[in-house]
């Protein structure tokens, strides 16, 4: 068995696990980032594609991304499209921010080339992954693609390793939120031109719609389905004949269709573990708190927390500050719980409820009209979308 000594072992690394590792290197703290995956699975995996503007500022200041600016596209607003006609929401207007349309998958090959360039030790394809005494001498054991043992001795274990985290079930949980909703996303890729020039969100009586971008050849939509849909139970005709349904209208709207080059159905639950630490394992992003799709808020919040985790680890780790971790959780929460209310809101504002009652159905317009006619309504939304400002 071979050992390592490093001062953080990341149990994870997607955008998250990656960033951490970046953030902590401009510090002269040494990391070894360790994932399951190959980095070809994760370069290849469709997730979202909006970045808050705080986020877009931290990828470009650690000097992580200059892609994003030339490569992403600046999103001033997005479309709300109900009652059949769309109705802009103009975030620069109201709070005077954009967000980027930039795919975690690029986010994700950005920050890889940066830490394979920094000499970032970075262990990908490794499997049997284990995390010991969390609350001692931590201690990360894998076997690699060889069959060989490995340890990597650590100060801290960060677990970055998404939803279904190995390194969520050593926190001994004080307190674990849920809620479930009657309803998921089927998501797909297409070969189309853009419909419009920002996301269009739409709520039909048919259930929620969203198209969204990549390229200008290529798109990302979805739209509401049940929990537990099957994707190849929808051809191509199906899917596209649901999307009109749900995008029709009376405006000039026009929804450009093509080949559909991928499908899945993604889950869709709101869960946070509290606390986020216990004794020196921390964990990030998805691995402490999922939202629902709805507003794309899972990256995002997962640089937030690193941003944050990173800064705090200075203090412990560079000015031997022993407290300086005890205020992660409640730091990184408070601006988890403001992203929880708003894929929330967003949610329930825009799907089916599963009775589709009238009551939901005039509520719903009735807080969809206050929206997009009220400054403080816009407003609203616009401060959600492209992120509360960090302290
Ligand atoms: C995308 C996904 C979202 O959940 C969302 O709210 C907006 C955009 C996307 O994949 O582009």
């Amino acid at each position: 068995m071979s050992t390592t000594r490093t001062r953080v072992a990341i149990v994870g690394g997607g955008p998250a696990g990656l960033m951490l590792s970046h953030l902590l290197h401009l510090s002269g703290i040494e990391s070894v980032v360790l994932d399951h995956r190959e980095v070809a699975e994760i370069e290849t995996t469709h997730r979202a594609g909006i970045l808050e503007r705080d986020a877009v500022r931290l990828l470009v200041d650690s000097g992580a991304s200059e892609r994003v600016l030339t490569e992403g596209d600046r999103h001033g607003g997005i479309h709300l499209r109900f009652g059949g006609v769309n109705h802009h929401v103009d975030f620069e207007r109201h709070v005077g921010a954009s967000v980027w349309l930039y795919p975690q998958t690029e986010v994700f090959v950005d920050l890889h080339r940066t830490r394979t360039r920094d000499g970032g030790d970075l262990r990908y394809g490794i499997s049997g992954t284990q995390v010991h005494d969390v609350t001692g001498s931590p201690r990360v054991t894998y076997v690699d693609a060889e069959g060989v043992t490995h340890e990597v001795r650590a100060e801290i274990v960060v677990g970055a390793d998404g939803s279904r985290s190995i390194c969520r079930a050593l926190v001994d949980p004080r307190k674990q939120y849920f809620r479930e909703y009657p309803f998921a996303w089927f998501g797909f890729l297409c070969e189309a031109p853009k419909s419009a020039d920002e996301l269009v969100y739409t709520r039909s009586e048919r259930g929620f719609a969203l198209i969204s971008q990549r390229t200008e050849d290529v798109q990302r939509m979805y739209f509401q389905c049940d929990a537990g849909e099957d994707p190849t139970a929808w051809s191509e005709d199906r899917i596209w004949s649901e999307m009109h349904a749900r995008t029709a209208g009376h405006d000039d709207f026009v929804l450009r269709t093509g080949p559909v080059i991928e499908k899945s159905v993604l889950p869709f639950r709101s869960f946070v573990q509290t606390p986020m630490r216990h004794g020196n394992l921390v964990l990030a992003g998805d691995a402490a708190h999922t939202v629902p799709p709805t507003g794309a808020k899972g990256l995002n919040l997962a640089l937030a927390d690193v941003r944050v985790l990173a800064e705090v680890l200075e203090r412990a780790l560079v000015k031997d500050d022993a407290a300086a971790l005890d205020g992660y959780t409640e730091r990184a929460l408070s601006r988890v719980w403001k992203a929880q209310h708003f894929s929330y809101w967003m949610t329930t504002m825009l799907h089916r409820t599963a009775e589709g009652s009238d009551f939901d159905e005039l509520r719903q317009l009735g807080e969809l009209s206050w929206l997009v006619g009220s400054e403080a309504g816009s407003a609203y939304l616009a401060e959600g979308y492209t992120g509360w400002p960090s302290r």
